[in-house]
C-alpha cells in the first residue's frame, strides 16, 4: 500500500504544538500536518455546539489534504466535539479514517501518577464544565478522586504573549490556589489544556513544593505509537518520510514567530481557510 498521507494535529491555536513536539519525538519517521486554527481561538469559552462545527471544518480539511488520521490536540474539542465526530460524522463521511483525542489517553494513566489518589485539573472552562476528565477517570480509576479547576483567562493570555506579564502572574497564581484549596491531599496536578506547558514553571511555583505538575504531550505521544502498533491499517496509510506542514487560519507570519516557542523549533507555516 502506498503510505504518502500524514497524520493530522488539530488544535484551536498554538497548544497542539506542544504535542506534536512530543509525538514527533516519540515517532520522528511519521509525516504530520498540523492546523491552528488561530483565527477563531480560543475555543475553552465556546458553546459545545460552536467547538463541534469548528473542529469538524477543521478535522474534515486534513482530510481533505488526505490524512488518514487525525489527532485533537485539545483538550476543549476532545471534550465538545470528538464523540458526536466519531459517532456520527466518520461513519457518514469518511467511514475509513480515524479521529482520536487526548482525554481518554491521558485517563488511562493519571491515576498511576498519584500516590494520594486525589489528582487536580487545570483546564478551560469548556473542559471543565464537560465533566470528560471525572468522567474518563473514573472508568480507569474509580477510587480516584478529582478535582477540577476552570482557568478561562489562560489561554488568551498565552494566545496573545501575554504570559509572562505581571497580570499573567497574578491569575496563574489566582486559579492554581483555587485548585489546591480544594483538597490538601492532591499531589498530582495536570495540565489539561494544550497550552498549558507554556506556563508550567509559573504553575509549579504557585503549587505547594512536592506537588507534581504533569504535561500530556508524552503521555498522548506514547499511546499514539500503542495505537498505531495495534492499528497497522491506519499506520500503512501514513506517510513515513518525516515531512512536517503547518498550517493556520491566521497569519502565518504569526503563526511563526508564536509557534516556535510551543514547538520548540522554526515553523515554516500557510494560510488555510476554513470557510472557502
Ligand atoms: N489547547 C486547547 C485545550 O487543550 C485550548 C482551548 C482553547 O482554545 O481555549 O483545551
Amino acid at each position: 500500500m502506498m503510505r504518502e498521507q500524514a497524520i493530522g494535529i488539530f488544535d484551536s491555536g498554538y497548544g497542539g504544538l506542544t504535542v506534536m513536539r512530543a509525538i514527533c519525538d516519540r515517532l520522528p519517521q511519521y509525516d504530520y500536518i498540523y492546523l491552528g486554527d488561530n483565527a477563531r481561538a480560543p475555543y475553552g469559552n465556546r458553546s459545545f455546539e460552536t467547538v463541534y462545527q469548528y473542529t469538524k471544518e477543521a478535522v474534515f480539511a486534513l482530510f481533505e489534504m488526505g490524512c488518514p488520521l487525525v489527532i485533537l490536540a485539545c483538550n476543549t474539542a476532545s471534550a465538545k466535539a470528538l464523540r458526536t465526530i466519531q459517532q456520527v460524522d466518520l461513519p457518514k463521511y469518511f467511514p475509513d479514517r480515524r479521529v482520536l483525542g487526548v482525554i481518554r489517553p491521558t485517563a488511562e494513566v493519571i491515576g498511576t501518577l498519584s500516590q494520594t489518589g486525589n489528582i487536580g485539573i487545570l483546564a478551560t472552562t469548556g473542559t471543565v464544565q464537560s465533566a470528560s476528565y471525572l468522567i474518563e477517570i473514573e472508568k480507569f480509576f474509580p477510587q480516584v478522586k478529582v478535582f477540577q479547576q476552570a482557568c478561562p483567562i489562560w489561554v488568551p493570555l498565552i494566545e496573545t504573549g501575554e504570559q509572562e506579564s505581571l497580570g499573567a502572574q497574578f491569575f496563574i497564581e489566582k486559579c492554581t490556589q483555587q485548585l489546591i484549596q480544594q483538597s490538601k491531599d492532591i499531589d498530582t496536578v495536570l495540565l489539561a489544556c494544550t497550552h498549558y506547558p507554556l506556563i508550567a514553571p509559573a504553575i509549579q511555583s504557585a503549587l505547594p513544593s512536592g506537588v507534581q505538575l504533569i504535561a500530556q504531550g508524552d503521555i498522548v505521544a506514547e499511546k499514539l505509537a500503542d495505537y498505531l502498533d495495534r492499528h497497522t491499517e491506519i499506520a500503512s496509510q501514513c506517510g513515513v518520510s518525516g515531512k512536517r506542514l503547518f498550517y493556520t487560519t491566521d497569519d502565518p507570519v504569526s503563526f511563526q514567530e508564536a509557534g516556535r516557542k510551543f514547538y520548540g523549533k522554526d515553523i515554516e507555516a500557510q494560510y488555510l481557510s476554513l470557510n472557502a
